[in-house]
């Protein structure tokens, strides 16, 4: 066993260059930890908006070694460990956020905050799930539930998070709306299930809830963009009717939601890790979301594969937004 491994950490904030290749010690996992070598990762938001300096709180220690999602094989594990043995394959959201995360040869996290990877799929492509995955099931599991035949509109249903709430939702039995700025980003969306698309660059919220819904609005809005966009998500929900998000750390009227008695959910998925409690819930969801992949419900889209040399060049194309689902890192 090596003392040392390559990590590809930020030792201060800026541009997608500020990345550094570092030969650092491989971490040993503590009593309740796995330890593992790490096959992929892939790219959210979240660690670009670390990487600028934007959300300082969920930085790990500088140098950081950033990265939420990992797939790989268990190589140690900590005295109280039941769950994994060594050699087991697993995806996780051990750390990226508030400690040290997966852009490394090995990774340690709590041992709640892996899972079995799904069978169906190769090992390195389940890295592109459980950040998106995860958010997209609390919010539609967990924030609301879906009925049979009820209407969802899917906003940014072609990103990350979105191209699983699409899949997630149509699963649910829901009559899908999805939207997207291009061509390609809707007919993804229709090949994941979306019943409809929308180009809500040029179709306004009252044409679309009166095209889709009959005027009457959606039963849930699954909104991945959030802040201001929330006041477009009210405007397309129905009476009693639920908004769900990923972001509302802005000021905003909330009057849109005392008009029509609204549900409004906010998922902070890293939560558990920034904490340190209630990490097995990542564990128990992941293997939900295993199943389902497994079941053939639900399918990560890989745009484009980044070794993790490449890191810089895989934050640059997420941060232009001109992508599909999913930018894996590969540890080559
Ligand atoms: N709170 C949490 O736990 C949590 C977890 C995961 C992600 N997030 C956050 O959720 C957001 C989405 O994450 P992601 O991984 O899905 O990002 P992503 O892969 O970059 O996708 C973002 C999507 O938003 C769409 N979009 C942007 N502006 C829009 C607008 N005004 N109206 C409709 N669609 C719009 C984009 O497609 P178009 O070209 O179609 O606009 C794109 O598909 C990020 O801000 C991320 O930080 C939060």
């Amino acid at each position: 066993m090596p003392s040392e491994m390559t990590a590809y950490v930020v030792e201060e904030y800026g541009d997608p260059d500020v990345f550094t290749e570092r030969r650092v010690d491989v971490p040993d996992p503590a009593p309740d930890e796995v330890r593992v070598e790490v096959a992929a990762s892939s790219v959210n938001p979240v660690d670009y908006k670390i990487r600028q300096g934007a959300i300082p709180d969920f930085t790990p220690p500088l140098p950081a070694t950033l990265g939420c999602d990992v797939a790989g094989v268990v190589d140690a594990v900590g005295d109280d460990v039941e769950r994994f043995e060594e050699g087991d394959e697993v995806y996780g959201m051990p750390g990226g956020a508030g400690r040290q995360g997966a852009l490394a040869d090995y990774a340690v996290g709590h041992a709640g905050t892996f899972a079995h990877a799904p069978d169906s799929i190769p090992l390195e492509d389940a890295a592109a799930l459980p950040v998106v995955a995860l958010t997209a099931y609390e919010m539609l599991a967990d924030k609301t539930t879906v009925d049979i035949g009820e209407d969802v509109l899917v906003y940014g249903a072609s990103g990350g998070v979105g191209h699983i709430g699409v899949q997630l939702a149509d699963w649910f039995g829901a009559d899908v709306t999805a939207t997207g700025s291009t061509e390609a980003k809707r007919d993804l969306a229709a090949e994941l299930g979306a019943d409809a698309t929308v180009d809500y660059t040029t179709t306004d919220v009252a044409d679309y809830v009166a095209d889709h819904t009959d005027g009457a609005g959606f039963d849930t809005v699954f909104d991945p963009i959030g802040d201001d966009h929330l006041q477009t998500a009210f405007e397309a929900v129905r009476p009693f009717g639920s908004v769900v998000t990923t972001e509302s750390s802005s000021t905003q009227d909330l009057a849109a939601m005392h008009a029509n008695s609204l549900e409004l959910g906010v998922v902070l998925v890293i939560l558990p890790v920034l904490l340190g409690e209630r990490q097995e819930r990542i564990g128990a969801e992941l293997a939900d979301i295993a199943a389902l992949v497994d079941d053939g419900a639900v399918e990560p889209v890989i745009d484009e594969r980044f070794a993790f040399a490449d890191v810089a060049d895989a934050h640059r194309r997420a941060e232009s937004g001109d992508f599909v689902g999913k930018l894996l890192l590969v540890n080559e």
